[in-house]
């Protein structure tokens, strides 16, 4: 399966010099991590984390990115922005993003094209609200906003390509999916993938389980033969708990 990566998302926390302490805390402690390691950091905290982070083991990624390279788009990053920055990551298609800002799976393709064509990696987020899940259509969302994101996108391209599958209704609840719920939507995820382009490319991706992955779960959820990481919230905001989440990948 995929390599595994373990990527924390920040959302809207800690300003630059709180960001500096807490990188600096995380350094030590995953020095010798045998998975890749990345912070998804504010815009803002963007070039502390980079330079907290240069010389180590630790990827910078960006929570988003606008399609367009340049513009009359008031407040918005461009993938080119990130990447003259030296950001190697960018965080697409997040449930808050879809939830409060609009976000469509058509402007996650967007987003995901430009920030390929910039050079960055992209971690591409989708999921299930309850709802969905209830009524039986997690795999039919699931497939539909891997599809979608992933129009126009060559299987060359596949390889700066991580998915992370995060169920809605456990994001930031606390209420974490099972280890059979979230290996099955990977493996779901993993076959979509396997038809848009062919069993390497499938093989080869990462695909991440997010939501309420903390210290206490993360060592069996990471054990499922499909689950190649994870793309953690609340717990990557303690250094300690991060550490735990990425010595349990492997
Ligand atoms: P959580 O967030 O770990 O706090 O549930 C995960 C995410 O939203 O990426």
């Amino acid at each position: 399966m995929g390599k595994y990566v373990i990527a924390g998302n920040w959302k809207m926390n800690k300003t630059p010099a709180e960001a500096k302490v807490l990188i600096d805390e995380i350094k030590p402690l995953v020095a010798d991590a045998t998975c890749d390691v990345i912070v998804g950091v504010p815009f803002v905290d963007l070039h502390v984390a980079l330079e907290a982070t240069a010389g180590t083991n630790i990827g910078v990624a960006a929570q988003n990115c606008h399609w367009a390279e340049s513009g009359a788009f008031t407040a918005e990053i461009s993938a080119g922005m990130l990447k003259e920055m030296g950001v190697g990551y960018v965080i697409i298609g997040h449930s808050e993003r879809r939830q409060y800002f609009g976000e469509t799976d058509q402007t996650v393709n967007k987003r995901v094209r430009a920030a390929l064509d910039a050079g960055l990696t992209v971690i591409l987020c989708v999921g299930e609200y309850l709802e969905q899940r209830e009524q039986g259509v997690t795999a039919e969302v699931c497939a539909m906003q891997t599809k979608i994101a992933l129009c126009g996108v060559s299987a060359e391209e596949m390889s700066r390509i991580i998915v992370a599958y995060e169920p809605v209704w456990a994001i930031g609840t606390g209420r974490t999916a099972t280890a059979e719920q979230a290996n099955e939507v990977c493996a779901q995820i993993r076959d979509v993938v396997k038809g848009l382009y062919n069993a390497d490319v499938a093989a080869a991706l990462t695909v991440q389980y997010g939501g309420s992955m903390n210290a206490g779960n993360a060592a069996e959820l990471l054990a499922q033969s499909d689950v190649d990481g994870g793309l953690i919230g609340g717990a990557s905001l303690k250094a300690a708990d991060f550490a735990v989440i990425v010595k349990a990948a492997k």
